[in-house]
């Protein structure tokens, strides 16, 4: 087997198999970002301390605190739960304790259960063969559920809450675990093209017998739908067509083969789902001193996935393709409504390392797109829509809101902060456009070069380089804006950036949440302030800080996707605890207005080396889901780690599509 650059040296992050896999090893590889970016030096570099923040926290919780808008309910029931320890309803849970990274299984509040929806090689349509790893076969993993489930939607279609569809993709694969060794290159080619179909989306319709009963899913939905590698999507907005997209195979610069590394994403309020294509450079072997090919981390080597052996397109370094890889990292919609459709790629909304993208519509309709582009030392972005959204479920209103992420301004962070205890707000913070009215404003950049090598013209703004934005989500009770930074083990080491105001910590290997707030409300504004929420970490170790809360709180390392419930707590997934904290993976819960501000507790782990993807809570529903991503990651087809979700045990007889290995599931959690 080959050896992992990651051996050894994943402190902070995750195992070695899940970033050779997942992001090309980016952390064992000299920082991407080298560009004179002197905006951390232009801020204070003041080194937070938990008794220092502790010290203006006061003052920010009352100054901040919004309690109308968190609702009477839970106002009026957050206290006395407090005092007994509870947590407030409508989702009532008794937290659990930290899991240690060597248990398997999946550990829910007590008084709940879990189920799997969805797991990998489920038959989606009546065509479908059954799941069987032993064989790989990529035509019937084209019929089947993907692999490594990331960001997840539940959206119920009918008034009576029966019927939903479920949406999500399929970040990335692990050969190692799903399929046998194989014998000759004609099985591994057989190989190669299951894995590139166990990538992508799925749509799948579920049903259940009332609300707050339990969900399941229709094979043969007729909205059941599998995109993978190889589906077509159609690029959108002004880079569209440009010689920089153009192939020897798609001469248009229009239709671009597949979508992968698709991490988190979004839901957008007028229907589509949002997908973020994130490490795309790890499937390509490229010319590194293409233009900006070194930005990107493409690298003369072969590719993770070694797709090259099977299809040109994935050498760049070949005359016909060299642009194939500026066809990926882009925000890609998905409109689960309509099966026939053909999903789209938004170059309007920038070409990066996407983590996903979420929307704000503002009160005179103007729609915002929050991104992070999840890098060490990569930026904050925004994209302002240049029409406004139309409300109504009419089709005019539908086709309307279908062209708006399709042209647009492109916006960059920078933030700028003192972090003198007992201020208000910590920070201001700017959005820098990149582009505007249809017009690139970066010197030396035409509209198409920024929309295309959007890392290099955000360079040039000097926005704040910041330790891997993950999720970014505006809360829809408050309008304010979180970010999820998840990491960043280089932060003030060596010639590095140095610690500043929104990334207060060197070496920061648990992560921390920006809290964000635009200027006057209003989603498409050129200022913020901003606070530090979390800043992650067990709460006895220095520069830990929870939202001004000082009684007890979880411990917590990685937050990677967000979601809110219905009264506008934050729910909080991680990615990477394993390796910082010891402990699995998990979901938890923080009120951010009121009296529990930043009282952080732990709702669920997931089984050994999973990762929590997804989350999606229907508190009002008692239900919480989540996509479980790879767990038993470092395991080998002959020695698996995990037995997640079927637990088959040694000996025993698999009953009917059930598997003794491990596979990527989404979940659900109900009371028992
Ligand atoms: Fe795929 Fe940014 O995590
Ligand atoms: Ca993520
Ligand atoms: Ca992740």
């Amino acid at each position: 087997m080959q050896t992992l650059p990651m051996l050894g040296q994943t402190h902070g992050t995750r195992s070695a198999t899940t970033c050779h896999l997942k992001c090309d090893s980016a952390c064992a590889h000299p920082v991407l970002n080298t560009s004179d970016a002197p905006s951390f030096r232009e801020v204070a570099t003041t080194q937070l301390n938990r008794r220092t923040l502790l010290a203006g926290a006061g003052a920010l919780a009352l100054s901040t605190a919004v309690p109308t808008l968190v609702g009477p309910e839970v106002a009026a029931a957050a206290p006395a739960a407090a005092a007994a320890g509870k947590a407030v309803r409508p989702l009532a849970f008794t937290p659990i304790a930290a899991v240690a990274d060597t248990v398997d299984a999946l550990t829910v509040p007590k008084g709940y259960q879990w189920d799997t929806i969805l797991r990998w090689g489920d038959p989606l349509f009546h065509s479908s063969p059954a799941f069987r790893p032993s064989t790989p076969d990529a035509e019937a993993q084209e019929l089947q559920f993907g692999y490594n489930n990331d960001y997840l939607d539940i959206i119920v279609t009918d008034r009576r809450g029966r019927r939903a569809l479920l949406v999500c993709n399929h970040e990335y694969t692990n050969r190692a675990i799903m399929f046998p060794p194989t014998a000759d290159d004609a099985e591994e080619s057989e190989v190669l093209r299951t894995l590139m179909a166990a990538h992508g989306m799925s749509v799948v319709e579920l049903s259940r017998r009332g609300r707050g009963r339990p969900w399941h899913y229709v094979r043969g939905g007729r909205h059941n739908r599998r995109i993978t590698a190889n589906t077509v999507f159609r690029l959108t907005g002004p880079a569209a067509g440009s010689d920089l997209v153009r192939t020897a195979a798609d001469p248009t610069g229009t239709r671009v083969k597949g979508t992968f590394g698709n991490c988190s994403g979004g839901t957008t309020p007028w229907g589509t789902v949002l997908s973020g294509e994130e490490n795309f450079n790890g499937y390509f072997r490229a010319d590194p001193t293409a233009p900006g090919a070194k930005r990107y981390g493409l690298t003369d080597t072969p590719s993770v996935y070694g797709w090259e052996a099977i299809d040109p397109r994935f050498d760049a370094r070949n005359a016909d393709y060299v642009n194939e890889p500026h066809r990926f990292g882009y925000v890609v919609e998905v409109d689960p409504t309509n099966p026939t459709s053909t999903p789209r790629k938004h170059t309007a909304m920038g070409r990066l390392k996407h983590e996903g993208a979420n929307i704000q519509v503002g009160a005179d309709g103007t729609v915002a797109a929050y991104m992070g582009d999840d890098e060490r030392f990569d930026y904050l972005y925004k994209f302002v829509a240049r029409r406004k959204y139309r409300p109504g479920g009419s089709a005019a209103a539908r086709r309307h809101n279908l062209k708006l992420l399709t042209e647009g301004d492109l916006y960059v962070a920078r933030f700028s902060g003192s972090q003198k205890p007992g201020h208000d707000n910590l920070g201001h913070g700017a959005w820098i456009p990149l582009t505007l009215d249809g017009r690139s404003t970066v010197p030396g950049f035409t509209l198409e070069q920024v929309l295309v090598h959007t890392r290099l013209a955000a360079d040039v703004v000097r926005p704040t380089p910041m330790d891997r934005c993950e999720d970014v989500q505006p809360n829809p009770k408050t309008g304010k804006v979180y970010v999820a930074c998840t990491n960043n083990d280089r932060r003030g080491v060596g010639d590095n950036p140095a610690p500043d105001a929104a990334n207060p910590r060197p070496a920061n290997k648990n992560g921390h949440v920006i809290e964000i707030t635009e200027h006057g409300g209003d989603p498409g504004a050129t200022s913020f302030r901003w606070d530090l929420f979390l800043v992650c970490g067990d709460e006895d170790q220095a520069g830990t800080y929870f939202g001004g809360w000082t009684g007890s709180v979880a411990p917590i390392s990685c937050p990677d996707n967000l979601a809110f419930d219905s009264v506008g707590n934050l729910w909080i997934s991680t990615d990477g605890q394993p390796s910082s904290i010891g402990k699995n993976d998990g979901l938890f819960r923080v009120p951010l207005e009121g009296s529990e501000r930043g009282h952080l507790v732990q709702f669920l782990a997931v089984p050994v080396e999973a990762e929590t993807c997804g989350p999606v809570i229907h508190d009002r529903d008692g239900s919480v889901f989540v996509a479980v991503q790879h767990p038993g990651e470092d395991g080998s087809w002959e020695e698996q780690h995990s037995y997640f979700p079927d637990y088959v045990a040694a000996g025993a007889r698999a009953t009917k599509g059930d598997w003794q290995g491990p596979r990527p599931s989404v979940v659900q959690v109900t009371r028992s």
